[in-house]
């Protein structure tokens, strides 16, 4: 059944003319051609009438609304899986539009509600991180103004912490500056052909006396002077190696051992970062890459945490398309690797 003006029109008239015809016929005096007449001019004028409120009236408006839902779908739901309907009843379709319309209407808003809670999230979790260094380095300086000042072993010691709760809050900043610029797109990745054993050797070089001061063996596997070569954004894959390799000399005992390995495939090469640490136990082993998220807070910020190294290993790996990798045993120690991909060589 083809629902237009028309048919219906068509339809309607016809029963009319009929039903005219019907009755007229009933009276005995009525002649076949007044029948006729009666019948034709019911039909005529019925046809016209239901025709134009039809067509005029109620189509029209349901097309424009139809084709105006259309054009709002396919501007909302670039990407999202249209329920094409295929009833030809206008009323049926629209209906359909507007209830899938509707829906995605509503996930638009849960998602914004998520949003919006997540920031309030961020912000408290920013206020507390923020107020922890400054409120211990306040505390040495007010002891010091306090008297504290006079006394000169009190006094090195003293400054000393203040100084380090304002470090601490140096590199706070300067890690939630780097998430937020590439959060908002200020740095674009520059992709180039980079030697992978070359930026991690550099940022090795810069751990190396960390890790002597702590007796853990920091090395590189293969040996130095072989090249990998990867597309990638070299400043930026060199702060996930020194977020990387920092934790893994952070989160390991003395006498450990960290290590960086390659696996060279095809089309991809996977950096490892090795180590013989503490380990990660495994009901947090999902959260970690979540801002602020360490398994022991104090533990981390004593130790210069900020919370946010592998929020930031995250986010630029996200930008290489790629992601982190972790497998860790409590106890025995952790390994983290993730995906980059092959550039051609230009030289051996
Ligand atoms: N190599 C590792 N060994 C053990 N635990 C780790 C390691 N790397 C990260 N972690 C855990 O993951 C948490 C989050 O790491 P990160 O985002 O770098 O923050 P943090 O500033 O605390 O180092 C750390 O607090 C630590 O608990
Ligand atoms: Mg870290």
């Amino acid at each position: 059944m083809v629902y237009s003006a028309r048919s219906i029109a068509l339809l309607l008239a016809v029963s009319i003319a009929g039903v005219t015809a019907l009755f007229l016929s009933l009276i005995n005096s009525v002649a076949p051609s007044a029948l006729l007449v009666a019948s034709l001019v019911s039909f005529s004028v019925s046809y016209l009438l239901t025709y134009v409120v039809l067509e005029f009236l109620i189509f029209r408006g349901i097309n424009k609304i139809d084709k105006m839902m259309g054009k709002l779908m396919k501007k909302e739901l670039k990407g999202i899986a249209k329920e094409k309907t295929t009833s030809l009843n206008p009323f049926e379709k629209l209906n359909q539009e507007i209830a899938t319309f509707a829906l995605l209407q509503q996930k638009e808003i849960d998602e914004l509600k998520k949003l919006e809670a997540f920031r309030k999230e961020f912000i408290a979790d920013v206020s507390h991180e923020l107020k922890t260094p400054i409120f211990a380095a306040q505390g040495f300086v007010h002891t010091l103004i306090d008297g504290a000042v006079n006394d000169k072993n009190v006094r090195t010691k003293f400054l000393k912490k203040a100084a380090k709760s304002l470090d601490g809050l140096d590199s706070l900043v300067q890690d939630l500056l780097t998430l937020s610029q590439i959060e908002t797109g200020d740095i674009k990745m520059k992709f180039v052909q980079t030697d992978l054993v070359k930026l991690c050797e550099e940022v090795i070089d810069q751990f190396e006396e960390k890790a002597e001061q702590k007796k853990i063996a920091l090395s590189l596997k293969p040996a130095r002077q072989s090249k990998v070569y990867v597309l990638a954004d070299e400043l930026r894959i060199s702060q996930v190696m020194t977020n990387l390799i920092s934790n893994a000399i952070k989160y390991t005992p003395e006498g450990g051992s960290v290590s960086v390995s390659f696996d060279v495939g095809k089309k991809n090469v996977t950096t490892f970062v090795t180590d013989t640490g503490e380990g990660i136990p495994s009901q947090h082993l999902h959260r970690i890459f979540e801002r602020f998220y360490r398994v022991d807070k104090s533990r981390s910020r004593e130790k210069g945490g900020t919370g946010l190294g592998l929020a930031i290993v995250k986010h630029i790996l996200e930008g290489h398309n790629s992601k982190a990798e972790v497998h860790s045993e409590e106890g025995k120690g952790s390994e983290f690797s993730f995906k980059l991909s092959r550039a051609k060589e230009d030289e051996d």
